[in-house]
């Protein structure tokens, strides 16, 4: 990414970071709307700097080596709002693949669409199939974008796709079923952060949360800084994650 981790995050003997770091952040990116709103702008314009928004904070947590993030651009419950505010939603993330998916390559970012392409007019679906397929061999981070993404219907569509393949039901497992998920290379996330104050999921990764820690702010996503990254980070080392056992995990 554009900087090298710098000594502001110090490594143990190991040449890691000497805090716990979140292997996965995924971020529900909200508060877009009412930021614009009380600038008095259209909320188009709280999305357009949403998506500004986007590198500076990837760049921040590839700092802190975190290996994959996912951001929640695009609910399947999103269709639901008015038509000009869905189409310009559509057209600004139009304009940031055909903008932005060459230097996220040559920065080694793989980038990976989760959620439904079948209802993205033909030329998204072409550019987001375009920016998977160039980029599907980088290695240095992740990016999952979950546009047009429910984790309810995702678990649906994973539960038809078992169906059809014949699966007898004692073949039915968690492993199968994650297999079949959109995220089926990708780990869990460790870390969830919302913006924009609100304390809920919005279907957002429903089956992969059972065991994420969860971090909100109420700091609307065009405003999210590297300090405040930083102190989701900093909560998250504070954790103690035990997945049901007594003692937190070694
Ligand atoms: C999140 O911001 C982005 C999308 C849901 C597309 P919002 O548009 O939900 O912003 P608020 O919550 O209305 O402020
Ligand atoms: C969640 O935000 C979806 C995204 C950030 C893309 P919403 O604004 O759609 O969620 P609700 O409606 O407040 O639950
Ligand atoms: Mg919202």
């Amino acid at each position: 990414m554009a900087e090298e981790p710098g000594a502001a995050f110090p490594l143990d003997a190991n040449g890691r970071d000497a805090a716990e770091i979140p292997h996965h952040v995924a971020i529900i990116m909200d508060g877009n709307g009412r930021w614009a709103e009380d600038k008095g702008l259209p909320r188009l314009e709280g999305h357009r700097a949403g998506v500004e928004k986007i590198r500076s904070v990837l760049d921040a947590l590839a700092r802190r080596r975190v290996k994959f993030v996912t951001i929640y651009a695009f609910s399947t419950e999103n269709w639901n709002r008015p038509d000009d505010e869905v189409e310009g939603i559509m057209s600004i993330l139009r304009d940031v693949i055909h903008q932005e998916t060459r230097a996220l390559h040559e920065q080694g970012v793989r980038v990976v669409h989760l959620g439904r392409s079948d209802r993205l007019l033909p030329d998204l679906r072409e550019a987001v199939s375009q920016a998977q397929d160039l980029t599907q061999h980088n290695t240095a981070i992740t990016l999952c974008v979950a546009f047009d993404y429910g984790g309810r219907s995702e678990i649906v569509e994973a539960v038809r796709q078992i169906v059809r393949s014949g699966a007898k039901p004692e073949e039915v497992d968690e492993k199968l079923l994650s297999s079949h998920l959109y995220t089926h290379d990708i780990p869990d996330p460790d870390l969830i952060i919302r913006t924009g104050g609100e304390y809920r999921l919005s279907n957002f990764l429903l089956w992969q949360s059972a065991y994420s820690e969860f971090y909100t702010t109420t700091v609307p996503w065009p405003e999210l800084s590297a300090t405040h990254v930083e102190e989701a980070i900093c909560a998250y080392g504070r954790r103690k994650r035990k997945f049901g056992a007594l003692t937190p995990d070694p």
